[in-house]
């Protein structure tokens, strides 16, 4: 019928279904509406309105759990301090669309200025710009001087950032707040930062009443919550307190492992990042005491992701990019594989992992009858070649071709 004249089709050699791990061979998908409405295998007859896709491989829509969109990788330390709020959300119009042609369909937007991100996601939803499917935190909730506060500046300049909160009712209402000029996560700062003015990375910010309180105020009004946390004391307080994902997670012991296996903690360890801070940082403003503290990070966070994922902890794919390059984001998979993972768990990392952590497992994670039609391919296969990953050459998302390369 009519109906049927309108749906797409995807041929490709080969499918992953990212529950199993296995490569289904010749899937032919229907796609209706923007939605997943039936998988067949093997076709002996192929419909009118097929892409071809033969010679690849699909996947779902890649996810990345911790960006910046609104972020510039060649503007860092006092160079940030010249852009408006208008110029930086324009630069993320830019940033959403490399993201998407990069493969990732989604991203979880975890901290900008001003509520630029509710912006960018309200833009893309509506149909004005290209980019990834949205999560966004909004301002990122933290201490006076905290890493999610701003410090650059003397006294005489009173510079705060808009998420600076102090006490358990105040940062309730900062998650009040954040929820109100939409929000869909909550992210706070539970230790110092490595591109932080004057902060420590080991040192825990945020008590543990502040924490809960906070995470308690996200969790009843239905929203997720991440913590941007690398020295020990952080980790585990955020953990007790509820968090449903530490960031970063550089300074990690083995109570921390314990309790995070035991709640269901998920990880998102940003360990490509630490090459391009220390090789292109300077150059792009990274204050020398930022550099400082990453030499002390970089190396114990790949050891700690190594021991996360042999203990089996809840993993997702977080890149931080916005410090690096958008649309760079999938140079971590092969280091994901290279400090543990097998390609399939680096995957599962970024496609069914973050969509168990945000709780969309009806609408994302996987290409399954009934989900978003977010789907990407690669050529050959990825499950040999984790590094394809690095050339995605087709992008679907809610059915429409954004990408197709030859
Ligand atoms: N935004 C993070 C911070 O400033 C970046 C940490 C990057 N370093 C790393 N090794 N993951 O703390």
């Amino acid at each position: 019928g009519n109906a049927l004249a309108t749906n797409k089709y995807l041929l490709a050699d080969a499918m992953l279904d990212v529950n199993s791990g296995k490569l289904i061979q010749q899937p032919l998908i229907e796609i209706s509406e923007g939605k997943i409405v039936s998988i067949q295998t093997k076709p002996s007859s192929l419909p009118a309105n097929t892409i071809d896709l033969s010679g690849h491989t699909l996947l779902p829509g890649l996810m990345d759990m911790h960006v910046h969109l609104t972020s510039d990788a060649k503007q860092h330390g006092y160079k940030r301090l010249s852009s408006s709020l208008p110029r930086v959300t324009l630069t993320g119009v830019k940033h959403a669309k490399q993201t998407l042609l990069a493969g990732f369909t989604t991203v979880r937007n975890v901290g900008a200025p001003g509520f630029a991100d509710v912006a960018l996601r309200d833009a893309i939803n509506d149909g004005d710009i290209i980019g990834p499917r949205m999560f966004v935190a909004g301002r990122s909730i933290g201490v006076t001087g905290g890493h999610c506060d701003n410090n650059l500046l003397p006294y005489l300049y009173k510079a705060k950032a808009g998420g600076v909160a102090d006490g358990p009712w105040a940062v309730r209402e900062k998650v009040r707040e954040n929820i109100k000029y939409g929000a869909s996560v909550i992210k706070f700062c539970a230790t110092g930062g490595v591109l932080s003015k004057g902060t420590k990375v080991g040192v825990q910010q945020l008590t543990f009443e502040e924490m809960a309180a906070l995470i308690d105020e996200a969790h009843m009004r239905g929203l997720t919550v991440a913590a941007h946390a690398h020295g020990t004391d952080g980790i585990l307080t955020a953990i007790k307190a509820e968090v449903d994902s530490v960031e970063h997670v550089s300074f990690l012991n083995d109570e921390a492992i314990k309790l995070a296996k035991k709640k269901g903690t998920y990880f998102s360890m940003d360990i490509y990042v630490t090459e391009y801070i220390l090789g292109e940082g300077e150059k792009a403003g990274i204050l020398e005491e930022s550099l400082a503290k990453e030499r002390t990070v970089g190396k114990k966070q790949r050891d700690n992701f190594r021991k996360a994922v042999n203990a089996g902890v809840n993993m997702v794919f977080g890149s931080d990019a916005g410090v690096y390059p958008h649309g760079d984001n999938p140079k971590q998979f092969s280091r994901m594989v290279e400090f543990g993972m097998t390609p399939l768990q680096a995957i599962q990392a970024a496609t069914i992992n973050p969509a168990t952590l945000l709780k969309h497992t009806d609408t994302i994670g996987s290409i399954e009858v009934g989900k978003a039609a977010d789907i990407v391919a690669v050529k050959g296969n990825p499950l040999k070649n984790i590094s394809l990953l690095e050339e995605i050459k087709f992008v679907m998302k809610d059915g429409v071709v954004y990408k197709q390369d030859k």
